[in-house]
């Protein structure tokens, strides 16, 4: 990622979190949310100004799963995988969607159209096994069902 601008929005992150006792982690989660991921050179910038080896940097940056060091797909899939989920087959779900779209759980399919995740709970059990496609969520899943969602996005 380039551009006088990008990191003029990064300084004014940092500046935000600098006095925090520790700064790094909101940082990081502010810069993806921005941009939804964080690049590797954002990495490097975010250890040279904060003094910080960047070996520590890239080690928080893919400690937590919620932190991204690749795009994420324009689609963000998320399947429920717990317990009322999965005694409803949320298995078949996860099996349907890497079958259709090529890809596995944690990747992203090579037109950047979607990532594939997994999740805990939806809120959304009584339609049970369930999956988020970005903020949408979708229950009752079949695989007629989901090839008719995925449809919708392709
Ligand atoms: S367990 Fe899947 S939505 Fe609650």
């Amino acid at each position: 990622m380039t551009g006088l601008a990008v990191y003029e929005e990064i300084d004014e992150i940092i500046g935000k979190h600098q006095e925090e006792k520790t700064p790094l982690l909101s940082i990081l989660q502010e810069i993806q949310e921005r941009w939804r991921y964080l690049p590797g050179d954002v990495l490097g910038y975010v250890s040279r100004k904060l003094d910080i080896p960047s070996s520590m940097v890239w080690g928080v940056a893919t400690f937590y799963s919620f932190l991204k060091t690749e795009p994420a797909g324009e689609y963000v899939i998320r399947v429920c995988c717990n317990a009322p989920c999965h005694v409803n087959g949320s298995v078949d779900v996860l099996k349907t969607l890497q079958k259709e779209l090529g890809i596995k759980e944690g990747e992203t399919s090579r037109d950047g159209k979607f990532t594939l995740e997994t999740t805990s709970c939806l809120g959304v059990c009584g339609v049970a096994p369930a999956m988020m496609i970005n903020d949408v969520t979708y229950g009752n899943l079949s695989e007629d069902r989901i090839r008719e969602i995925l449809a919708l996005y392709r």
